[in-house]
């Protein structure tokens, strides 16, 4: 039996008493790699927040390997991708090599040139992250997510702004840092006609757990309607 990576029980969340999440109970298997895929405002973001113990459920509980995750982080990385990244960090003099360093200092510098290598960046290391295009600052952003050689890596939206053939690399990348790595992945994503072919297994998110499986079960019509009522079309019939 794999270890259990990430444990959510009876998970509830709310912002200004209103309850985003609710009820959420879920087990990432170690070396899973799941897509998360739901409509905006899904809780999507905030499931994320709440693994990495940056916000606290008001009911039930979030393990980390067994461990709460503040526990967890103070001897473990969680590597992680946030889906907005704050446009003040651009105004400072960051270099690319900076920004994958910052966070992880007590780690080797073999990490740092690893994981600029693994996004083929280490052209960019002297460059200022205000110089970079939106592209390159997302693989700066997933290097320094890596860096720290995480065993759990949480990514929100990591597909934002990249080309196609970038797309085609970063998807490799994502597959091979799961298989040779055995790195757990969780992905959020509304590409869900790409990472139907790469994850193992879709949790639909709405506000609760509307359904979770193998990616060829999941995104049938009858979940798919469950999840994006108002589509009459839905986005994996162009897959
Ligand atoms: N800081 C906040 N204060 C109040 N409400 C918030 C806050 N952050 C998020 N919310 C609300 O919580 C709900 C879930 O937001 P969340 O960002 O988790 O959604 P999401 O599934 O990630 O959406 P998207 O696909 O648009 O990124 C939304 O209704 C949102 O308006
Ligand atoms: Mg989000």
């Amino acid at each position: 039996m794999p270890l259990k990576a990430i444990t959510l029980t009876n998970l509830y969340y709310s912002f200004d008493s209103i309850f985003v999440l609710e009820d959420i109970n879920l087990e990432i298997p170690e070396g899973c790699y799941l897509g998360i895929i739901g409509p905006n405002g899904a809780g999507k973001t905030t499931l994320l927040r709440l693994i990495l113990g940056i916000i606290k459920p008001q009911r039930g509980q979030v393990l980390i390997y067994g461990v709460t995750p503040e526990e967890y982080l103070k001897s473990e990385p969680i590597g992680y991708l946030p889906q907005r990244i704050s446009q003040t960090i651009y105004e400072f003099p960051f270099t690319v090599e900076e920004l994958v360093r910052s966070g992880h200092e007590k780690f080797k510098k073999d990490n740092i040139e690893w994981a600029l290598d693994v996004f083929k960046i280490s052209h960019l290391k002297k460059k200022l992250i205000r110089e970079l295009s939106g592209g390159q600052r997302q693989k700066a952003f997933l290097a320094r997510a890596i860096a720290c050689r995480p065993r759990i890596l949480l990514l929100d939206e990591p597909t934002t702004g990249i080309d196609p053939y970038s797309m085609d690399e970063l998807l490799q990348i994502l597959e091979s840092l799961n298989q040779d790595f055995g790195i757990t992945i969780v992905v959020v994503t509304h590409d869900i006609a790409t990472f139907a072919h790469e994850a193992k297994c879709i949790l639909c998110l709405n506000r609760k757990v509307v359904c979770l499986g193998e990616p060829q079960r999941i995104l049938k019509d009858e979940y798919m309607g469950m999840l994006y009522p108002e589509h009459t079309v839905f986005p994996h019939k162009n897959a």
